[in-house]
């Protein structure tokens, strides 16, 4: 089964757009291993829009571009898997991609043929220039049999961005992964724009299927093709816990060649990935600070984990700090029950919580906790 947990790699589209060569994706396979990122669970490299040449061949096959991709894409597939890591590409389900490519309109089983034989892994399918009179639905539908047919086994990521209700009914196209949202850009107000559209929908990202939240800005620092201000290394760092916390795929979107220390450190953060990869994939038990007027100013919830395990977390979206008072009964906890938690940030105990406790919440700010019920 594919997608058993969040899928984790790296796109190029957030930094690169139309930038894509055979130079940058190789670089990009040998940075995963260099820097610790296939070790630590990546292990897709995607390409995204504006691979191809602006016309499709003779026979009616997509062409890669010779200027960008001199060797073909089975060549750089073959590197990318002599790496051990997977090689992902993408397509659309109109007429055209999003930046104006011949995409998979009527051509879905040749295309998905043509990625099969190019030895991709993983095709992200977008949502650009569908004809009106074409269901969206069955247009994803259509997609994923014809992956099914080509004979690899490809992990099918959607990308309408949340037409259609889409999390009523891409489970049952056989699609992996769903963009639920617009697209990212890297600013504080985008990402959590984002993040808080979904909350109350994370009920149907399941194993086997995931809401795919959109790709990372963390460690982008306002360069590149989503550039809208960046963040502080704080905020990042936010980010990247919310969407592991929402249990979102994790595609990096910067340059990770040239990657700093706290990049490096937020996207390999061991406890956070350990929290995106649970493998039961529950939705988070809500509850509030005590202002109900404002409740989509924090995230704040108790999170079920495998092996008896949960979290209760806290993020401030606001910009100011928050002081959170959790009380018990509001999380549902009996008398006589008690929390032995740890914060997974600094790794401190924290003597055995009951009645009530205190989130701390910094403006953009955090708190994390790991822990088990215990009967006083
Ligand atoms: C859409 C998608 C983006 C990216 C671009 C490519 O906007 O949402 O993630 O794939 O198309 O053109």
């Amino acid at each position: 089964m594919l997608a058993k947990t969040p899928p984790l790699g790296w796109n190029s589209w957030n930094t690169f757009a139309e930038n894509i060569t055979e130079d940058l994706l190789m670089e990009t396979a040998d940075a995963m291993i260099s820097s610790g990122l296939k070790d630590a669970g990546y292990e897709y490299v995607v390409i995204d829009d504006c691979w191809s040449l602006r016309q499709r061949g003779a026979d009616g096959r997509l062409i890669a571009d010779p200027e960008k991709f001199p060797h073909g894409m089975k060549y750089l597939a073959d590197y990318i898997h002599s790496k051990g890591l997977k090689f992902g590409m993408y397509s659309c389900a109109g007429t055209r991609t999003c930046a104006g490519y011949p995409s998979s309109f009527e051509y879905e089983l040749v295309d998905a043929q043509t990625f099969a034989g190019f030895g991709v892994d993983f095709l992200k399918y977008d949502f650009c220039n569908k004809p009106r009179h074409a269901d969206g639905p069955l247009l994803y539908h259509r997609m994923s049999l014809a992956l099914k047919a080509s004979g690899r086994e490809i992990l099918f990521s959607a990308c309408n961005w949340g037409s259609d209700h889409v999390e009523t009914w891409i489970r049952s196209t056989g699609a992996h992964m769903y963009r639920s949202t617009g697209d990212i850009f890297d600013n504080f107000q985008s990402m959590s724009d984002i993040a808080r559209s979904r909350i109350d929908k994370l009920a149907y990202s399941a194993p086997g299927c995931f809401d795919d939240i959109d790709m990372l800005v963390c460690g982008m620092r306002n360069k590149g093709n989503v550039a809208a201000g960046g963040m502080r290394d704080e905020e990042y760092l936010f980010h990247f816990a919310l969407w592991c916390v929402m249990q979102s795929p994790l595609m990096i979107g910067c340059d990770i060649r040239d990657m700093d220390a706290a990049t490096k450190a937020t996207l390999l953060n061991k406890e956070l990935l350990r929290i995106n990869q649970d493998v039961e994939a529950r939705p988070a038990f809500p509850f509030n600070c005590g202002r109900r007027d404002h409740p989509e100013r924090e995230f704040l919830g108790f999170k079920h984990l495998a092996d008896n395990e949960f979290l209760l977390f806290g993020f401030n979206f606001n910009d100011k700090a928050r002081d959170c008072f959790v009380e018990f009964y509001d999380i549902g906890l009996p008398a006589g029950c008690a929390l032995r938690l740890r914060d997974i940030m600094t790794g401190a105990e924290v003597p055995a919580a009951k009645d009530y406790m205190r989130l701390q919440l910094p403006a953009h700010g955090f708190q994390i906790y790991r822990g088990k019920l215990i009967t006083l």
